[in-house]
């Protein structure tokens, strides 16, 4: 079984099929940008793109993700030389305090955007109420996410 790891082929060996994709993306990948918090699918730390869909690695078993492309945070950007939108806003902004929970917020904020390139306030929070942040980051959060809109649409300057 294979899968496309942020642009790259990789195999799933069996015993792989079953573990938790967050397990095999840090102790196997050393992709540890993509943070464990509750291991339930509750507070979002743990966030990644299967194909264009944003979902929660820590009750995402490897075998959901054969055949299908993987990003998390280490292949958001577009190259080395270039940040995501998402990602040049959060910094623009200053939204990370402890930065904990902030990969798992930046990937569901680029799969909002994919899918709602101008959101709403209420889109926003909709989506975003999904990622838990004991710093209270979400002000700043939201305001990024209208500021990567800016950018990605061409207004950013
Ligand atoms: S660690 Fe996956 S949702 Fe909390
Ligand atoms: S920035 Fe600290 S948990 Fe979100």
């Amino acid at each position: 079984m294979e899968l496309q790891l942020n642009q790259q082929t990789v195999a799933l060996s069996t015993e792989q099929h079953s573990h938790p994709l967050l397990w095999w993306l840090r102790e196997e990948r050393g992709l540890t940008g993509t943070r464990f918090g509750c291991g339930q699918g509750v507070c979002g730390a743990c966030t990644v793109h299967l194909d264009d869909q944003a979902v929660r690695a820590c009750i995402t078993p490897c075998n959901a993700a054969a055949g299908h492309r993987v990003t998390t945070i280490e292949g958001l950007a577009p190259s080395a030389e270039a940040l995501h939108p998402v990602q040049q806003a959060w910094l623009e902004l200053a939204v990370a305090q402890c930065g904990y929970c902030q990969s798992g917020q930046i990937m569901g904020a680029a799969a909002l955007l994919a899918r709602h390139p101008q959101p709403s306030d209420a889109q926003i929070d909709e989506v975003m109420a999904g990622h838990l942040c004991r710093c209270g980051s979400y002000e700043r959060i939201r305001a990024a996410i209208h500021r990567a809109a800016q950018i990605e649409a061409g207004s950013a300057r």
